[in-house]
């Protein structure tokens, strides 16, 4: 499906690497102007600088951290709320981390359920209110297959990708009479930093057999946008173990979870 977004505007959190990265690149070819928005600025500017070149569209930089309360409003202000409509908006920032929940640092914790969950919430308010009020808009929310099952070794990260994908379907729902589309994206394992910023070293076989590039990644997302899905999950493995994990016990998806994340790093006793 070719995308033609010559005249819009599009908004990527978290595009200073991996699939944020990739959505910039894939908007930037489709003509999209784009607001790019992380923490590390240095790797947004090259970012920058590379699309502008290659594909004559504006790229706006905002160094930011989305991980504070306030920064979704924050975010909003700078762009829409600065006289600058924003037509796509992806919530891609996000991090995990491969721990049992009692020794993680409260703060990590915090950081990660005010970046995953609070902010992808509120930069959806913000914007799907202003797309709603001009009849048109289309917001991507990056979950993860973790929204399927809950997951030992990343509680938190799973239980928050769950609530990113009921959330968007129930607002995509809402919103569809009033012109705006939303749709959340179920990456499966996905060679990009997600791995190493979560501490989680992942067996070479996983690497080479189970793993997707981040541009198909990201273009699998963009497909079931502009398709006018509400929930995608990612390339066919991932797809048929999701639909089979109905058929399977609660308490058995815990443990085959729990499996499949591997061992993490326990403190050593006191
Ligand atoms: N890779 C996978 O296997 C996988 C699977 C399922 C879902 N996902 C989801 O995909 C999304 C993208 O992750 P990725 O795999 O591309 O990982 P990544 O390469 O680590 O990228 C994460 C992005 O989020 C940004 N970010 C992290 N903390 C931030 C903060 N406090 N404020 C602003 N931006 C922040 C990072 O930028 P800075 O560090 O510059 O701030 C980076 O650009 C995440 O939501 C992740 O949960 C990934």
């Amino acid at each position: 499906m070719a995308i033609d977004l010559r005249g819009k505007t599009a908004l990527v959190t978290g595009a200073s690497s991996g699939i944020g990265a990739a959505f910039a690149r894939q908007l930037a070819a489709a003509g999209a102007d784009l607001v790019i928005a992380a923490r590390r600025e240095a790797e947004l500017e090259a970012l920058a600088a590379t699309l502008r070149a290659s594909h004559g569209v504006t790229v706006e930089v905002i160094a930011i951290d989305l991980g504070q309360p306030g920064a979704g409003a924050a975010l909003f202000a700078r762009t829409e709320g600065a006289g600058r409509p924003i037509d796509v908006v992806i919530n891609n920032a996000g991090f995990g981390e491969h721990r049992h929940f009692v020794d993680q640092d409260w703060a990590r914790v915090a950081q990660q359920l005010q970046l995953n969950v609070v902010t992808l919430t509120e930069l959806t308010h913000q914007f799907a209110r202003a797309m709603a009020g001009r009849g048109r808009g289309h917001i991507l929310n990056v979950a993860s297959i973790g929204a399927y099952t809950p997951s030992p070794t990343y509680a938190t990260y799973s239980a928050g990708k769950a609530y990113v994908r009921d959330f968007t379907e129930a607002v995509a729902y809402e919103l569809a009479p009033r012109g705006v589309r939303l749709c959340s994206l179920c990456p499966g394992l996905t060679i990009t930093e997600f791995h190493q910023v979560a501490g989680q070293t992942l067996p070479g076989w996983m690497r080479r057999f189970a793993a997707m590039s981040a541009d198909r990644c990201a273009g699998i997302g963009l497909r079931a946008l502009f398709g006018w899905r509400r929930n995608v999950v990612t390339g066919v493995s991932n797809k048929l173990g999701m639909w089979t994990l109905r058929f399977v016990p609660r308490r058995m998806m815990v443990w085959i979870a729990a499996r499949s994340m591997g061992q993490p790093r326990l403190p050593a006793k006191t």
